[in-house]
């Protein structure tokens, strides 16, 4: 069974814009929860700009709900994290200024700082994932060190297909390198950029186990709502 990870970050930043309680990050973990979606995904971000360590808190501590929090490698997020008491992390990188994350992790850069994060919250019982860029290279350093999981990042290809241009040698790329981890033992993952289109594609690659999505779920639900955009995606993914 494939799995949908709805981020609901831009829950947050709708609330963060009028500087009040409305929306409630934490209402729509539950929601999404309720209406299909089988983890939610929230990013801790150094500035704070959507979800902050509050929200944090509380969605971590509705009953029954799996979260995924991604931190970037800064030692203040990940002491953070450990007290947030995530059920899984995503390590991403993370850029002051971007809008977005905009790639995968540089993991020859580094590499010490990022085995050393996954050896403490594997201690905790920690799922660990590591955002990584489809390059089976990357592949083979995350199997050395060790992490449970990989998200690749599909954002290339999420725009090669908006934009109407040929995706068939990235998604080729994406899929030797799902085989590739699948058959080293890490959990495969896809993410970034994914609408109902990108999904779709990518779910003619059977060993991607759980898709995250985030600004296509929540902006697409301004139009038919939230409940009928899981929906749709959990149809999509099944
Ligand atoms: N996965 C990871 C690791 C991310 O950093 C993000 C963006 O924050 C997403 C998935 C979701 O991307 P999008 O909001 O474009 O669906």
């Amino acid at each position: 069974m494939k799995r949908l990870g709805v981020n609901i970050d831009h829950v947050a930043t709708l609330r963060n814009a009028r500087g009040e309680n409305h929306p409630d990050p934490v209402y729509a973990a539950k929601f999404v929860k309720k209406v299909g979606a089988d983890s939610i995904t929230i990013h801790l971000r150094e500035d704070r700009r959507h979800i902050n360590d509050a929200d944090a808190k509380r969605i971590c501590s509705i009953k029954g709900l799996l979260v995924n929090l991604e931190i970037s490698t800064n030692s203040n997020i990940v002491k953070n994290a450990i007290k947030i008491k995530p059920n899984f992390i995503c390590i991403v990188p993370e850029k002051r200024k971007e809008i977005t994350t905009e790639g995968g992790l540089n993991l020859i850069k580094n590499r010490t700082i990022i085995q050393n994060i996954i050896k403490k919250f594997k201690r905790l019982n920690i799922r660990t994932s590591l955002f990584v860029n489809p390059s089976l290279k990357d592949i083979r350093i995350s199997k050395a060190i060790n992490v449970d999981c990989i998200e690749i990042h599909t954002g290339k290809l999420s725009n090669l297909v908006k934009t109407g241009k040929n995706f068939q040698k990235e998604l080729k790329r994406i899929k030797e390198c799902s085989f590739l981890a699948n058959d080293l033992g890490i959990e495969v993952h896809a993410g970034h950029g994914l609408d109902y289109k990108t999904t779709k594609i990518l779910t003619r690659i059977k060993v991607i186990k759980e898709f995250n999505i985030g600004h296509f779920i929540i902006g697409e639900s301004v139009f038919s709502g939230l409940n009928d955009v899981v929906k749709k995606f959990k149809t999509i993914i099944k």
